[in-house]
């Protein structure tokens, strides 16, 4: 199945097929590349190296391996790719595959987005988050230690190549992790994909994951291609992450993973909503019996207190005070101000 993205900017096919990884070498050679720059982590490359090898076989390359987790989308990551990149003579002309979850996508992004002044580059996903989310849309990045994604930019992928079968090796805690984003896009805007994620095998079976895979990605195709920039409705794919990551940075990003923060954000949000008589009664427990099927959280046990202080550190605030998204009732979603002080209260319990 292929779903394309329609930009002014750019127009990219999203390619979800099992078996696609067997693929990879005859994709590039139709695609004329005879040099690559291939970037992944040791997790990944320990799953899934040797069938990449194979691949890559015939063509010139460059392996970079980098070390797992979010510690890796750093600024000396980045020096050290672009050192590498040019030692091996990269150009504008060769291709780098970015070979891994969300960490890999959006540091290699940003390296090839400023590298020579934007190399083409691939995303090959290979987490259900990256998957449904991080690889598409274009946001690229890299972290300072004063925070998550504080340098980046817009940067498309010629393709996207995603497999499926590549969620098999993947961890139960990393696999509910993504399993959130696609709750999400179901609460926003697909009340289909609600109600499959309500009856499916859990875990995901492999036909139910390719259904799932490609509804959540249409529900950003359909935001990214309405809003690329993010000024406007783009910002419903925030919701449950104002709260989640607020949540995440309280738990020093270790207590829980991003999905998981997520999870309890769209919880505690929707309850606000209910309560506020923005989202329709009864929606709130809705969700939490989807979220408990799933296996996610649903309360973090924090107070609002402890909550706020990270809360007034979020980077989508505005001068007047902060825009949330929230759901009306399952696959429908819209953009809410309120102004800092309102927030306390729409938030209280
Ligand atoms: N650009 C965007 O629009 C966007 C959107 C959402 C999230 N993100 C970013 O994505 C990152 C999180 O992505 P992630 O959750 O994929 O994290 P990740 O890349 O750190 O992957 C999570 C873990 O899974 C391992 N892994 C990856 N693929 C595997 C496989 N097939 N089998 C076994 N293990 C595997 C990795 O080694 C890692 O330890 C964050 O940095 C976040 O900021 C970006
Ligand atoms: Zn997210």
């Amino acid at each position: 199945m292929t779903i394309t993205i329609n930009l002014a900017t750019a127009s990219y096919p999203i390619t979800i097929e099992t078996a696609l990884r067997f693929q990879i070498k005859k994709r590039l050679e139709e695609m004329g590349c005879i040099r690559l720059a291939v970037v992944t982590d040791s997790t990944v490359w320990q799953h899934h190296g040797v069938s990449m090898m194979e691949q890559l076989l015939g063509f010139q390359y460059d392996l970079t391996i980098l070390s797992p987790g979010e510690s890796s989308k750093s600024h000396e990551n980045l020096m050290s790719l672009y050192r590498r990149w040019l030692d091996f003579g990269l150009t504008r002309n060769d291709m780098v595959l970015a070979f891994g979850g969300g960490v890999i996508g959006d540091l290699t992004g940003y390296a090839a987005a400023t590298f020579m002044r934007g190399v083409p580059f691939i995303q090959i996903p290979t987490t259900l988050l990256s998957q449904v989310d991080s690889s598409i849309g274009g946001k690229v990045a890299v972290n300072l230690p004063e925070g998550k994604n504080l340098i980046g930019t817009f940067y498309h992928p010629k393709e996207v190549w995603i497999d499926p079968d590549y969620l098999f090796t993947l961890s139960d805690r990393i696999f509910k992790d993504g399993m959130a984003e696609v709750a999400k896009a179901g609460c926003i805007m697909n009340r289909a994909l609600y109600q499959i994620l309500d009856t499916c095998a859990q875990p995901l079976e492999s036909k139910d994951a390719i259904k799932v895979i490609s509804m959540a990605l249409s529900v950003k195709k359909q935001l990214v291609e309405a809003d690329e920039k993010e000024f406007g409705c783009r910002k419903r794919l925030n919701f449950g992450h104002t709260i989640g990551h607020a949540l995440e940075a309280y738990g020093d990003y270790t207590r829980w993973t991003h999905g998981e923060a997520v999870a309890m954000g769209m919880v505690w949000m929707t309850r606000s909503a209910e309560r506020a008589g923005l989202s329709e009664k009864g929606t709130t427990a809705e969700l939490v019996s989807l979220l408990e099927r799933m296996g996610l959280p649903t309360e973090s046990g924090i107070g609002l207190d402890d909550l706020m202080i990270w809360l007034s550190r979020d980077k989508k605030k505005t001068c007047s005070g902060i825009e949330l998204a929230l759901m009306k009732k399952p696959g429908e979603s819209f953009l809410y101000e309120l102004s800092q002080e309102d927030l306390y209260t729409f938030l209280s319990p």
